[in-house]
């Protein structure tokens, strides 16, 4: 990061990062592929060097070391100054134990490892897009842009005691939902300076009419928001945010939320937006100072392993992933709002893949290559 503050005051003219490049299984190579390529594009034309250190993960991993997170991965990453990960799973793996299974016993660990708590899950429909949701035309007309804020690294994904005890005549499982106020209020602090610099409103989601955490949550939220006046802060129980979230998206800018309501709540919004193919992630760890992060940035939509080796699969979410990874933990923003832009400038001139293809005029369909043709034209 310090390399890019010298680059911008002109006392370095070639900064390198580097980038641990994590395909997985699936879709994930052949998506990967076309965001390398827009960050070779992107290096060229702005003078930046990025070194990309390609490792195995997820089943592909588990197929050729035995483990889902191999040690040299995880080494990679720690000589990295960001992850960006393609997708991991497949029927393959299905049958092995839940914890060595490619998502789990991957993403967990990395997640962990790294102190990845703020998980920032941008759930974007276009306009031009709004035919893909299943929701209604006349409740998302126009589309909509919600990010949801999902604490990552707390909650009841890893709170201790944690066991399943099979012995007795009637087994038990024990998980534990666990939060201190400083993790509620840092993974608060990413939400409000998040909504601050967009919409100004923020929704936090709690359960405090039955847990004790959703009490402590709550306050703590409600202190944080003393330091961001210009922030709308508003709760929802997590019930009742399902159901208006559905209802009405377009009335929401920023949702925070604990880690289990999060990923729930985060799935429902990505279908709401209609294509998994479009959607980016970021999960972040603590800031190395001027806002920027380490980071892995990851599509949302997963292996597709149905559409794998096809060349059909949408590369955008992969592409707006690197992005991200440009901005939080490169300070790159005129580099990643450039991506972001040649994405939209694609849609509108209506480039689809086929998750996103229904045939309409004007339109015209591609592939994984040719929507990742289509994106470079416009860099
Ligand atoms: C997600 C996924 C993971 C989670 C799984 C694969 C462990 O659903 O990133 O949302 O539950 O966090
Ligand atoms: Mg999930």
């Amino acid at each position: 990061m310090e390399a890019m503050a010298a680059f911008r005051d002109g006392a370095m003219s070639h900064p390198t990062f580097k980038i641990a490049v994590l395909a997985g299984d699936g879709i994930g190579p052949e998506v990967m592929s076309e965001a390398r390529r827009v960050l070779d594009k992107i290096a060229s034309r702005a003078g930046i060097g990025f070194e990309f250190d390609e490792k195995l993960v997820g089943g592909a991993a588990i197929d050729a070391e035995g483990s889902a997170l191999p040690d040299a991965t995880l080494e990679a990453c720690e000589a990295a100054d960001a992850i960006l990960f393609g997708s991991v799973g497949g029927p393959k793996w299905e049958s092995l134990p839940p914890a060595e299974q490619p998502e789990r016993g991957a993403l967990l660990p990395l997640r962990k490892h790294f102190g990845l708590y703020a998980n920032l899950r941008p759930a974007v429909c276009f306009a031009s897009l709004t035919h893909a949701s299943p929701v209604k035309e006349e409740i998302i007309e126009g589309g909509f842009d919600v990010l949801c804020v999902r604490e990552l690294t707390g909650g009841i994904y890893f709170g201790e005691p944690k066991h399943i005890d099979r012995d007795g005549v009637d087994p038990v499982a024990v998980d534990t939902m666990v939060y201190k106020r400083s993790e509620i209020e840092r993974i608060a602090h990413v939400a409000f300076t998040a909504a601050a610099g967009r919409g100004k409103r923020l929704t936090s989601i709690d359960k405090a009419n039955v847990l004790q955490n959703g009490l402590l949550w709550r306050e703590t939220v409600e202190s944080v928001a003393k330091d961001y006046p210009e922030v709308q802060l508003s709760h929802l129980y997590v019930d009742n945010a399902a159901m208006q979230l559905i209802r009405n998206p377009k009335g929401y800018d920023v949702v925070l939320a604990p880690n289990l309501f999060g990923d729930i709540l985060s799935d429902e919004m990505a279908m709401i937006a209609g294509s998994l193919g479009m959607l980016a992630s970021a999960s972040l760890g603590e800031s190395k100072g001027g806002g920027h992060y380490f980071g892995l940035y990851e599509p949302s939509g997963g292996s597709a392993p149905d559409s794998a080796g096809q060349g059909i699969a949408n590369p955008i979410a992969q592409i707006l992933s690197a992005a991200m990874l440009l901005r939080y933990s490169f300070g790159l923003e005129q580099e990643a709002a450039s991506i972001e832009s040649a994405v939209r400038a694609v849609i509108d001139e209506g480039v689809r893949t086929g998750d996103i293809f229904t045939g309409a005029a004007g339109t015209q369909k591609v592939g994984t290559t040719g929507m990742g043709d289509a994106i470079l034209a416009k860099l």
